[in-house]
């Protein structure tokens, strides 16, 4: 979709960056040009997804070790990524900590475990490299990565659904803070269904699939492919998108909205049974 140098010269930085959705943005941007700091808890993995990314496309990735949720691990992969590469220019918050459970079964660690990922890591990137912008006169793009039901809440899963609304309105208030008096852009990307392990195996186990089939429950009868996020996030970050800030784009084949409409569930009856609805409807409105 975009053309092939679109990110060269561009040190892209993706928290989670070792795996899942953070691998395949970054697998994207590499093949766009860009270089890349990926970041996350074990080296092992960031290790090898880097020299996996340096073989395909030949670009420059350097893997550094850190937890979000601690400042000063989040501090380095900062400094080290600026001496590595002189300068980052696009942030990508896109780690995430989440599970499945009655809200009633967590303990208070259960819930500040997700926010402290979700939350206050993105809250500890965005602070940490927006202070260096402001204070190199660059003009940064952070792209945070949501979830549908960032305005819709979600039963089961509302440790992760508070801090997504949450860093949901700190991508809106920072696009107006930061955008106007430093020119620095924020934009969010809410997926819906995009397999990945992390994700699966705690979100949608065997024996739940059987009751909550992601791409059932789908208008378009499917599950996202990777590159489909891949090219969204590439795009909202690069200069093509120089004009949209504080906006977050949904990609979910309209799961959401078939959740949210009165009738939608009506795709269950059978075609035959409308011609026999009509009779009924208009047997009582004559
Ligand atoms: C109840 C649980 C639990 C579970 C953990 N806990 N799993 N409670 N049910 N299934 C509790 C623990 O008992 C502990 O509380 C507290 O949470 C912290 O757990 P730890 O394992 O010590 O924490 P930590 O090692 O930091 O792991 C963080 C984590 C883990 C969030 C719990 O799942 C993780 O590392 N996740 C990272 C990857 C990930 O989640 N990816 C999916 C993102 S998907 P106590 O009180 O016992 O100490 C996403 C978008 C979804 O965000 C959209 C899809 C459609």
């Amino acid at each position: 979709m975009l053309p092939n140098n679109t990110f060269a010269g561009k040190t892209i930085l993706i928290t989670g960056g070792g795996s899942g959705l953070g691998k395949s943005m970054g697998k994207y941007f590499a093949s766009l040009g860009g270089q890349l700091i990926i970041t996350g808890r074990g080296l092992d993995k960031l290790t090898t997804t880097a020299e996996e990314i340096k073989s395909e496309f030949g670009s420059e990735v350097l893997p550094i070790a850190g937890d979000v949720r601690k400042i000063d691990d989040v501090e380095n992969v900062v400094q080290k990524g600026i001496e590595k590469f002189g300068q980052i220019d696009i942030l990508i918050n896109n780690a995430a900590g989440n599970f499945i459970s009655p809200t009633e079964r967590l303990s208070h660690r259960a819930f500040e475990s997700v926010i402290g990922i979700v939350l206050q890591g993105t809250a500890n990137y965005t602070l940490t490299i927006g202070k260096y912008w402001i204070e190199n006169k660059i003009k940064g793009v952070v792209l945070n990565i949501v979830v549908s039901y960032a305005w819709t809440g979600s039963g089961y899963t509302v440790p992760s659904a508070a801090a997504k609304a949450g860093v949901l309105a700190m991508t809106k208030s920072l696009a107006v803070e930061w955008g106007h008096k430093y020119g620095i852009r924020h934009v969010a990307i809410a997926p819906g269904p995009f397999p990945t392990k992390g994700a699966w195996d705690r979100l949608f186990p065997p024996s739940v699939q059987k009751v909550l089939d992601p791409a059932v429950n789908n208008p378009l009868h499917r599950v996202g492919e990777h590159i489909e996020l891949a090219q969204l996030a590439a795009y909202l970050t690069s200069d093509y998108a120089a004009y949209i800030n504080g906006e977050c784009i949904t990609i979910d084949g309209g799961e959401w909205l078939m959740g949210a409409g009165m009738f939608n569930k009506l795709s269950a009856v059978p075609e035959e049974m409308w011609d026999q609805l009509k009779r009924e409807i208009k047997s009582k409105t004559k």
